[in-house]
């Protein structure tokens, strides 16, 4: 019988993390189980950094972004001493099983715990799409609304001086923050990282674009594929239009959740903490095809990170 829970966020933080967290910690203490905060995730853990959590500590959180309790990536994890220790941590506590909210590398930490007889159930929450087990991560609709702003502010600019702008938007290897914010942003050309780049046919459609008199192209790109000054720099050269680079970066992590996000944090983190009182460990959460469901860790993270949506590849250059 589970007695004490704790709780940490990891990795890249995300919009909606606040909603998992408060959900968490209202469950539990609903079900007389007490739970604990552990700062800057698996860092914190290993600091000793852990203390009680009460529902007043999670009021007031749910339209904040960011996490109330921190996040870090913490290499170390990855020795079995340290995840001794860690584990140490939480057992002089007597608590005896693991939230963690975060991405793939979280979700292996994670399964590493419960390897090593300490149970946690992940939940995904990354702006970045690329867990398995989910049709959905916890900060993918607030970072993609984010971005479709940012396209619209920049679409602005650019038809005013019938140019090109580039828009580098995160998603480390998963296209799917990429693509998805170029149908909603009206892009005419996403690069993805699960699609060979044809900068051939980029040039083209954009040339073939100017000249049927449009004063303004949209490319979204997705980071880690290639340099985007020196791509609006290839675009200039081959086009003969000018074309302008910006790299989101950090701004689209931040910002208040979206109501979406806020309503997937709210339900994965009261499942969490469900799964736990019912005595299953070693399982990640999520949400497919609307309804509630979880697997088990190891099989989430066996092939990574999860692919964007193919069907969706293809309509930003039929649209364009
Ligand atoms: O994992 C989320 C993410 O935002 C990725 O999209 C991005 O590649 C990475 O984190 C950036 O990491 P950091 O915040 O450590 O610079």
């Amino acid at each position: 019988m589970i007695k004490r829970i704790g709780i940490l966020t990891s990795g890249g933080d995300a919009p909606g993390m606040n909603a998992a967290i408060r959900a968490a910690v209202r469950t539990a203490i609903a079900a007389d189980v007490e739970i604990y905060g552990i700062r800057d995730g698996y860092l914190g853990l290993h600091q000793d950094r852990i203390s009680r959590m009460n529902t007043l500590d999670v009021t007031n959180i749910i339209g904040r972004g960011g996490s109330i309790l921190g996040s870090a990536r913490f290499r170390a994890f990855e020795e079995e001493s340290v995840r001794r220790e860690a584990i140490e941590n939480l057992r002089k506590r007597e608590i005896d099983s693991l939230v963690v909210i975060g991405g793939d590398g979280s979700y292996t930490g994670a399964l590493r715990l419960t390897e090593m007889g300490f149970p946690c159930i992940g939940v995904p929450g990354t702006i970045d799409n690329d867990v398995h087990g989910t049709d959905f991560s916890i900060g993918f609709d607030t970072a993609l609304n984010t971005i479709v702003e940012c396209i619209d502010r920049l679409r602005d600019t650019s038809n005013s001086h019938k140019r090109v702008n580039i828009v580098e938007v995160m998603g480390r290897h998963c296209g799917d923050l990429c693509v998805s914010a170029a149908i909603a942003g009206g892009a005419d050309f996403a690069i993805v990282p699960e699609q060979p780049f044809d900068s051939a046919a980029l040039f083209r459609s954009i040339s073939q674009a100017f000249a049927a008199g449009k004063r303004h192209g949209i490319v979204a790109l997705c980071e880690n594929i290639t340099n985007a000054e020196l791509l609006a720099n290839d675009i200039e050269g081959n086009t003969g239009i000018e074309c302008r680079a910006t790299v989101l970066g950090h701004i689209q992590r931040g910002g208040v959740p979206s109501a979406q996000d806020r309503i997937l944090g709210s339900r994965l983190g009261e499942l969490a903490v469900k799964l736990l009182i019912d005595g299953i460990g070693g399982q990640c959460v999520g949400i497919v095809n609307g309804e509630l469901t979880h697997n088990g860790i190891a099989e989430s993270i066996k092939s990574l990170p999860r692919k964007f949506d193919a069907k969706l590849a293809a309509l930003p250059l039929r649209l364009a």
